[in-house]
């Protein structure tokens, strides 16, 4: 059952895709080496409760963290922990809060100091397949043209797409239809109508595509071969031929920035 928001859900589901954003910013000021992953995780759920809203995935499924942590192999799902970052490292932060019952989702994968080139080269077209699946979530296309659009431009790079793992529709709950996988051929699935909101968030490895989840603890996702796997997600409204993306990297950016300076 896909949801069609009305322009009041809308609005709701932008003030809590403005939240997740704003955490992600908070969370980009510390992102340094030395840096534990579990000092994130504190400060993201700390802003979002400060700006009263809930961290979704905290406690869902017994997950116990308000960030999901991917440090270089991990692709998703990785627990916050004592581990400091190192130099060269990775690390996406994939964060979900709640806001007057609606939901936003956002990911972004950061590097810690100097990151080799050829892992620099990864996350830079990560980033821009997401937006590729965004160019072509227009209204009446379907979920498969946002699929291929995705998958296209990260195998023209060399890179493989993980398949276990899609982005989602999102609304009141965090997982809602349709799945938005990212990989899959143009002109199948369902159609894009204007008021459905979904998450994009292609999952790109650098090797291959294939992925083991521990059997530790039963969450964290990681490549096989053990090579860096980048993430980045866009929570968007489908709104004619040109969607309304409900969050921004742009506090993360201005984040960034100001630590150069
Ligand atoms: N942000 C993730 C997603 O995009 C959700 C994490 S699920 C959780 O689907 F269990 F870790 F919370
Ligand atoms: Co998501």
């Amino acid at each position: 059952m896909i949801y069609i928001k009305t322009a009041e859900e809308i609005e709701k589901m932008r003030a809590a895709c403005d939240l997740v954003s704003r955490t992600l910013g908070e969370v980009a000021k510390w992102v340094k080496p030395g840096v534990t992953t579990l000092r994130l995780d504190t400060i993201a759920r700390e802003f979002i409760l400060d700006n009263g809203g809930k961290p979704s995935c905290l406690g869902y499924h017994g997950f116990p963290g308000t960030l999901c942590i991917e440090v270089n192999e991990t692709v998703v799902h990785g627990f916050p922990s004592n581990y400091a970052l190192r130099e060269g490292d990775i690390i996406g932060t994939d964060c979900v809060a709640e806001l007057d019952g609606f939901h936003g989702d956002s990911c972004y994968t950061f590097a810690v100091g100097e990151v080799d080139e050829k892992v620099r080269q990864l996350m830079k077209v990560t980033e821009e397949s997401l937006y590729k699946g965004i160019a072509a979530a227009k209204e009446g296309k379907r979920i498969g043209d946002i699929s291929n659009a995705v998958q296209t431009y990260c195998e023209r790079h060399g890179y493989s797409v993980v398949r276990e793992m899609c982005g989602h529709g999102i609304g009141k709950s965090m997982h809602e239809d349709p799945e938005v996988p990212n990989y899959g051929r143009r002109g199948i699935g369902p159609v894009l109508k204007n008021g459905m909101c979904i998450a994009i968030e292609p999952m790109i490895n650098l090797g291959s595509k294939n992925v083991k989840i521990s059997a530790e603890d039963g969450w964290t996702c990681r490549t096989r071969d053990g090579k860096p796997s980048a993430h980045y997600e866009h929570t968007i409204v489908i709104k004619g031929e040109t969607p309304e993306i409900l969050t921004t990297f742009d506090y993360i950016e201005a984040a960034l920035n100001g630590k150069d300076s």
